[in-house]
């Protein structure tokens, strides 16, 4: 019997699946996604509870209160913001908007999984420019670059390695590529980090037509579940992906946790400092116990499991969830060997890692 049949490029697909782990125990501690380990601001929390006086109503199709938030908090161009629901959307629109199915779109090797999903959806080709040392190499996203390439995919820091490359080789390779590729500069994480010579990409986007920075409300501000992303470029870019975004794409829960969120700087400095906390904390005990891990300025980091059957990093993934900890397994990356861990709140650190140890000394 004839079925419809979708486009052939949709028909060779697999549904990106989420992970978050499986376990049987009730009171799971879930450090598997990169969520924010103190929840979400109270003022965001609170803005939900008068939220319901206008549900049959549509939100704007542009949120001005939103974006004016948006650019005082971080001194930003209006005009160059876009909305979306969650900064996935702008990355599945980003690809549609720009690639015909010809064209090529180049995504680094441990890149974030999104990227090459949006390009194969679009219909193109994806090229994938290798690491080096689990970190993305300038010097190789420049050497993919064919006549065909429209789009850079660079998540800086990059998920799920936790690593990322410094101010002058972002610039580096936004000099070095043409005019007419657009660098996707994927800045989720950016809010985490303290480093000096680190870049958000916006002062990029402000001067430069050819970069979109991307942002969300997923991760620092506590906000995955109400899905609300941004990016800031260039206004011909941002009207051509508005021609493609869904017209109320953003919902009105979103906005207004949104606004409340970006003003309470009180719970993203709390944010930040509970992070770097434990963040070292994580590395001091990873180090004594001898285990490698990938030194990461993002909420989560990559720990490295011996080959050795009873100590790999299945097994632990799976004696955690029995304890029920969930953390990301990488087989799905090519990096079996690994296991991300978001850091979490105070107690759900210190039961991973004592959890960790009963898993090494069981298997001494
Ligand atoms: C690098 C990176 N970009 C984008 C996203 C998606 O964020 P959002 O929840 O805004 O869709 C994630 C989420 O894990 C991410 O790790």
């Amino acid at each position: 019997m004839d079925l419809p049949s979708p486009k052939s490029n949709i028909e060779k697909l697999h549904t990106y699946k989420p992970n978050f782990g499986k376990s049987k125990i009730d009171n799971l501690i879930r450090l598997s996604a990169n969520e924010s380990a103190l929840g979400a601001s109270l003022d965001a929390i609170n803005a939900l509870k008068f939220f319901s006086n206008d549900l049959n109503r549509y939100p704007p199709q542009v949120s001005n209160e939103l974006i004016g938030a948006i650019s005082s908090r971080y001194s930003l161009n209006k005009k160059k913001i876009i909305l979306g629901n969650g900064s996935d959307e702008l990355i599945s629109i980003l690809a549609q908007t720009f690639l015909n199915y010809n064209d090529e779109a180049i995504y680094t090797e441990f890149g974030f999984l999104q990227f090459p999903q949006a390009i194969s959806i679009a219909g193109a080709k994806g090229i994938i420019a290798n690491d080096v040392n689990h970190t993305a190499s300038v010097d190789n996203i420049l050497s993919k670059i064919s006549k065909k390439t429209k789009l850079i995919f660079l998540a800086n820091p990059n998920n799920p390695t936790g690593t990322f490359i410094p101010k002058k080789e972002v610039i580096r390779l936004h000099e070095s590529i043409p005019k007419k590729i657009l660098l996707v500069y994927d800045a989720a994480y950016s809010e985490f980090v303290v480093n000096h010579d680190y870049i958000d990409g916006s002062e990029l986007a402000d001067k430069y037509e050819n970069v979109i920075m991307l942002r969300t409300f997923s991760k620092l501000h506590g906000l995955a579940s109400l899905r609300l992303g941004w990016g800031y470029s260039s206004e011909n870019i941002i009207e051509n992906l508005m021609k493609v975004r869904g017209p109320f794409s953003v919902n009105a829960a979103a906005i207004m946790a949104g606004i409340a969120a970006l003003e309470d700087l009180n719970f993203q400095n709390k944010s930040v400092q509970h992070n770097l906390k434990w963040m070292s904390w994580f590395e001091k005990e990873l180090r004594s116990l001898n285990l490698d891990f990938k030194k990461s300025i993002t909420n989560f980091l990559l720990i490295k499991f011996p080959i050795e059957k009873k100590y790999n990093a299945e097994n632990a993934k799976n004696f955690l969830a029995s304890k029920g900890i969930l953390v990301r397994g990488m087989k799905v990356y090519g990096l079996s060997s690994y296991l991300r861990v978001s850091i979490g709140a105070d107690e759900e650190n210190i039961k991973f890692i004592n959890e960790l140890k009963t898993f090494l000394k069981k298997n001494e």
